[in-house]
C-alpha cells in the first residue's frame, strides 16, 4: 500500500529529499512546485518505506491503509494528481524500477564557507517566522556561520504561531522543527527587538557581515470602498491575530452579537476565520489560542458566515485540502446563481480545480437544508462596492460581477480577507506597489537595480504574501545560496570568530 499526502501538507518538501525512489512531486526543482496546492505521492512507484513520514514536519503523510476515514479521499487525490503529471509517463507500469524519473541526487551543501581559517561569517536576520527559521537552518549547515535573529514580538516563529489556526494542530508542529534550529549553539534569538525602532538596519550592518530581512507581510490589503473604516468592519489579519493571542492584539474587539458575519475574499485565511467563527462551543477548548478570545467565541450569537468572492468558483483562492477540511467539519452551502451553476458544471482541465468544482457542485444551495450549528455560505460573482451603517448593524452593498445587479447583505461584522501586504523596513528600499523589498534572487537592490552589498531578503517580504510554510524553505535556500556566493566573491566579508561574540550591539540591546 502506498503512502499518501493529506491536508496539512505545507510544501516543506523534506519528504521529496527523504524519498529513496523519488515518488513525491512536484519537487522544488520541478515546474509547478511554486504554485502547487499540495504535493502528492505517486502510488505506482511508492515502495512504502515510510522515510517521508519521518521527514514531514507537520504529520501530513501516512500509509494509505492507516488513514482515518476523513482522510481517505486523499488516496484518490494523490492518484489523480499523479496521473495528471506528464512526467509520470509509465503510470500503468507497476514496476518501480522502470519509472521515468530517476532517484533524486541530493545536493548536500559544503560544510564551510570559503573564508580565512578561524574566520566566521555573522548573519543578522530580521524576523523569526518560517522564512527566517528555514534560512537559519540552511545557514547553520555551514560550520563557520553564526546567526542572530531579531524578533519584534515576545514569542518567535511569526505566522507559524500567530497565523496558523489553533485547530490545525499538526501544522503547528512545525514549531518543533524550528525549536531544533533554535537550540544550535551558534544561533541567538533576540526577542522584543524591533528592527527600525529598537535597533537600526545600519547598526545591524555594522555588527553583522550580512543582514537578511525576513519580516513577513503583516499589513492587510484594503478593498478601497466607502465604509471600510466603519466600526464593525475589521480585517481577517487582525481577527486571526486576536484569536491566536498575538500580544499586540489582546485588546481587539469583534462584535459577535449578530446572526451573520460577512468575510470578503475566499482565500485560505477566509476559510480559517470562517471555521473559527462557526466552531461549536467546545471545539476550541484546550487549543493553543487566546483564552479571552475563546471565551468571546463561546458566547457568540453568529449563525451564518457568508464568504463573498468577486469571481466565479473556478477562481476560488482557497486550496482543495482546506475546502475539503471545511466541508467535512461544517455545514457549507453555495448561494444559487445560474452562472455559478454553469461554471460548476463546466469543470476544469486542472485536476485540483476540477476536484474543487465537483465538491462545490455537491453542496446544497438552500440554507434550510443545512444541518445544526452555524453554517458557512459561499457566495460568488459578488463585487463589494460599499459598506453602510444600518441601525446597530451594517449592510454590505455589492454588485453582481457579470449582470451588475445590486446585492445587499445585512450583517453585524464584515471581515476583509483580501490578502496581506509587506511594510517598509526603515533604512532599506521598498517596492510600495508589491509591498516587498526589491530584490534579485534574494539580494536586495537599490533604485539603480544594483545589489546593496550584504543585504538580503526572504519569505513574504521577498516574494509577496503567498504560499505555505514550507514554500519559504526553498525561497530561503535561494537567498542563502546568494549569501554563500557573495562570501566566495568577497562581497560579504568574514571576521575572526571572537569579534562576533558579545560586544556593542548586545550592550545596546540590553540598554
Ligand atoms: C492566517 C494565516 C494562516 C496560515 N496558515 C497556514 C497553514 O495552516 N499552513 C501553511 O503551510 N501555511 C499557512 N500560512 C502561510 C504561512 O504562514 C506563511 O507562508 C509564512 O508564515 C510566511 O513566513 P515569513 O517568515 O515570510 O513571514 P511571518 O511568518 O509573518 O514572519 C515574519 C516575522 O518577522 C517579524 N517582524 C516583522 N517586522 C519586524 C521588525 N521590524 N523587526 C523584528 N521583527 C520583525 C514578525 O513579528 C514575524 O515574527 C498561513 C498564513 C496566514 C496569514
Ligand atoms: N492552511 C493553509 O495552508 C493556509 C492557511 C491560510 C493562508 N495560507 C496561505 O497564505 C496566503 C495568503 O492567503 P490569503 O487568504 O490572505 O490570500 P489569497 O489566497 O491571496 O486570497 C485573497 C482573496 O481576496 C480576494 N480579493 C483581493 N482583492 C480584493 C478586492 N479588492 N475585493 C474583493 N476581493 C478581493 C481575492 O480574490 P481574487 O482572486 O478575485 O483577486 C482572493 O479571493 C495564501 O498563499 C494561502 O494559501 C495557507
Amino acid at each position: 500500500m502506498p503512502h499518501v499526502i493529506t491536508q496539512s501538507c505545507c510544501s516543506d518538501a523534506s519528504c521529496t529529499f527523504a524519498c529513496p525512489v523519488n515518488c513525491i512531486h512536484p519537487t522544488p526543482d520541478e515546474p509547478g512546485f511554486a504554485t502547487a496546492e499540495m504535493l502528492y505521492v505517486d502510488p505506482t512507484s511508492c515502495v512504502d518505506c515510510g522515510a517521508c513520514v519521518t521527514a514531514c514536519p507537520v504529520e501530513a503523510i501516512g500509509p494509505a491503509h492507516r488513514l482515518p476515514e476523513e482522510h481517505r479521499v486523499y488516496i484518490e487525490i494523490n492518484r489523480v494528481l499523479s496521473a495528471a503529471d506528464p512526467a509520470n509517463a509509465e503510470l500503468t507500469n507497476p514496476d518501480p524500477g522502470s519509472r521515468s524519473r530517476p532517484p533524486m541526487a541530493h545536493a548536500v551543501p559544503p560544510k564551510r564557507l570559503r573564508v580565512a581559517d578561524g574566520d566566521e561569517v555573522s548573519v543578522g536576520i530580521v524576523g523569526s517566522g518560517p522564512a527566517a527559521m528555514y534560512a537559519a537552518d540552511e545557514l547553520l549547515r555551514y560550520g563557520n556561520v553564526t546567526v542572530d535573529v531579531y524578533e519584534k514580538l515576545s514569542v518567535p516563529y511569526g505566522l507559524a504561531r500567530f497565523g496558523v489556526a489553533p485547530d490545525h494542530t499538526r501544522t503547528r508542529k512545525v514549531a518543533e522543527l524550528f525549536d531544533v534550529v533554535s537550540k544550535d549553539p551558534r544561533f541567538r534569538l533576540h526577542l522584543n527587538t524591533a528592527v527600525g525602532t529598537d535597533v537600526t538596519v545600519e547598526q545591524l550592518r555594522e555588527r553583522h557581515d550580512a543582514v537578511l530581512v525576513a519580516a513577513g507581510a503583516s499589513a492587510d490589503r484594503k478593498m478601497g470602498i466607502p465604509g471600510e473604516d466603519l466600526p464593525g468592519v475589521g480585517s481577517a489579519t487582525d481577527f486571526v491575530a486576536w484569536y491566536n493571542g498575538r500580544p499586540d492584539h489582546s485588546g481587539d474587539e469583534f462584535d459577535l452579537s449578530h446572526k451573520r458575519v460577512v468575510i470578503v475574499g475566499n482565500g485560505n485565511v477566509a476559510l480559517d476565520a470562517a471555521r473559527i467563527l462557526t466552531a461549536s462551543r467546545d471545539e476550541l477548548v484546550g487549543k493553543d489560542m487566546s483564552q479571552s478570545a475563546l471565551a468571546r467565541l463561546r458566547e457568540s450569537e453568529v449563525e451564518e458566515v457568508v464568504i463573498v468572492a468577486r469571481r466565479g468558483p473556478e477562481y476560488s483562492a482557497f486550496t482543495l485540502p482546506e475546502i475539503l477540511g471545511l466541508t467535512e467539519e461544517r455545514t457549507v452551502t453555495v448561494e444559487p446563481d445560474p452562472e455559478v451553476a454553469e461554471s460548476l458544471a463546466a469543470g476544469s482541465d486542472s485536476p485540483l480545480t476540477s476536484h474543487k468544482l465537483t465538491l462545490l457542485e455537491s453542496l446544497p444551495t438552500t440554507p434550510q437544508s443545512a444541518g445544526p450549528g452555524p453554517a458557512v455560505r459561499l457566495r460568488y460573482l459578488t463585487t463589494p462596492v460599499a459598506i453602510d451603517a444600518d441601525g446597530d448593524g451594517l449592510v454590505l452593498r455589492a454588485r453582481h460581477t457579470t449582470t451588475g445587479e445590486d446585492i445587499e447583505i445585512p450583517t453585524g461584522l464584515v471581515l476583509t480577507s483580501v490578502g496581506y501586504k509587506g511594510r517598509p523596513v526603515p533604512g532599506l528600499p521598498f517596492d510600495e506597489q508589491r509591498g516587498v523589498l526589491p530584490n534579485k534572487s534574494g539580494r536586495v537592490v537599490g533604485d539603480d537595480g544594483a545589489p546593496l552589498p550584504g543585504v538580503y531578503v526572504t519569505g513574504w517580504i521577498k516574494r509577496g504574501p503567498n504560499g505555505f510554510i514550507g514554500t519559504n524553505k526553498t525561497d530561503s535556500q535561494e537567498t542563502v545560496a546568494a549569501i554563500a556566493a557573495d562570501v566566495a566573491l568577497g562581497i560579504v566579508r568574514s571576521r575572526p570568530a571572537p569579534a562576533h561574540r558579545g560586544g556593542r550591539l548586545a550592550r545596546l540591546l540590553r540598554g
